[in-house]
């Protein structure tokens, strides 16, 4: 009689060299290449992104899907990226849900009609999640160019960083307005809050099911809360956010800068992988999160500017540091700054495959 065998395990039958690097990295696995892609890799950095966006105002360009794919894809073609971020803007889905919000080139977001009271809160949240056929068409492009080797990330922005815009109305520096507001005005908060999830999660979902294989929330400015506001005041909507993709069974990634001490709160939130800043170091991080949790990071944008073995140290660094969780994507702790030389990103692609 043959002798009875345990059935393979299922990770024979899908071998770990189908699953990308980045994948398996999310899911806590140590791949062979470990994996890495730039927050903002799509964009100003990029000459063939300048030339692409040539009188194109930057929502427009979000909205036209045969552009939004070409601007995805650059960066991956260039640089030889683990992942593609889909181009987009945390406030699109904003724009689709009818509100007037431009993204006014050197500042950022600049919304029409600031949201400072009750009577705003009620006027705004009378705008329902638009219409995502332009998102859904510019990943299925996107998706289709990749092919299966380089997932797609879709994102969106977490709603306190949403309110924070609509909030001040334009980009600031320590969201005053709007901490003001949660405590000020708790019902008003939390009914822009709540229409910030739906909106924002709408947004998620619809490239989650159009092909996109991770999401990743930015909470940009979640630093400039406290522990206790964030969990009294962020974090639920949030969570409520990523609700809207949690059927879907892709990874999350959940991002802020300043957040060391909500690295916690965040995972719990409802994310898979924890963005970090370059705050703190990778190991430090890890010890906060217990240990249990994949990092992705945290390498400073500043030093894409020092020289390059200044830089690679540096790198090194942020590789041997994020080797103490159980799983690491290296990124930037922030975006790519507009000026950096892409050559540079492309040698740190070159430098973090080869360790
Ligand atoms: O490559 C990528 O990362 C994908 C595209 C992407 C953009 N914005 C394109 C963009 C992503 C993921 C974002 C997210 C985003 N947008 C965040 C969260 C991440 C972060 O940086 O904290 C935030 C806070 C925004 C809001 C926003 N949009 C800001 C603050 C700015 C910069 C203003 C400026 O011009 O300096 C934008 C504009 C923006 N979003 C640009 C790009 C490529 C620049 C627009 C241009 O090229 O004219």
């Amino acid at each position: 009689m043959a002798p009875v065998t345990n059935p393979a395990p299922p990770s024979a039958a899908t071998p770990e060299m189908t699953v990308p690097p980045l994948l398996q990295a999310y899911s806590g696995r140590r791949p062979e290449r470990t994996p890495v892609w730039f927050m903002r890799q799509a964009g100003r950095s990029l000459p063939e992104y300048r030339a692409a966006r040539e009188g194109v105002a930057m929502l427009d360009a979000c909205l036209r899907p045969e552009l939004a794919a070409e601007i995805t894809l650059q960066p991956v073609r260039r640089h030889g990226v683990d992942a593609a971020i889909f181009f987009s803007d945390i406030v699109v889905p904003l724009r689709l849900a009818g509100v007037d919000v431009e993204i006014v080139p050197g500042v950022g977001p600049v919304v029409g009609e600031p949201v400072r009271t009750r009577a705003d809160v009620d006027r705004l949240v009378q705008h329902r999640p638009g219409d995502h056929a332009a998102i859904t068409e510019a990943v299925r492009l996107t998706v289709a160019e990749l092919g299966p080797a380089t997932p797609l990330i879709g994102f969106a922005g977490a709603p306190f960083t949403l309110a924070a815009y609509l909030v001040e109305g334009r980009p600031s520096r320590d969201h005053l307005a709007a901490r003001t507001m949660m405590h000020a005005e708790p019902e008003a908060w939390r009914h822009l809050m709540r229409w910030a999830a739906e909106v924002t999660g709408a947004f998620l979902r619809a490239q989650v099911l159009a092909g996109a294989r991770a999401a990743q929330l930015f909470d940009s400015w979640a630093g400039s809360l406290s522990l206790a506001d964030y969990a009294a005041h962020a974090a639920p909507y949030s969570a409520r956010a990523l609700h809207h993709v949690k059927d879907l069974g892709v990874p999350v990634v959940h991002f802020g800068t300043g957040t060391g001490e909500l690295l916690v709160a965040m995972r719990d939130a409802g994310a898979d992988v924890v963005g970090v800043d370059y705050r703190i170091p990778l190991d430090e991080a890890n010890r906060r999160l217990g240990g249990t949790t994949p990092l992705q990071g945290n390498v400073d944008p500043a030093l894409l500017a020092a020289p390059w073995d200044v830089l690679e140290a540096h790198v090194r660094g942020v590789v041997a540091r994020g080797r103490t969780a159980p799983g690491h994507v290296v990124n930037l702790g922030h975006g790519v700054p507009p000026g950096t030389d892409p050559a540079v990103l492309t040698r740190v692609v070159e430098l973090v495959h080869s360790l």
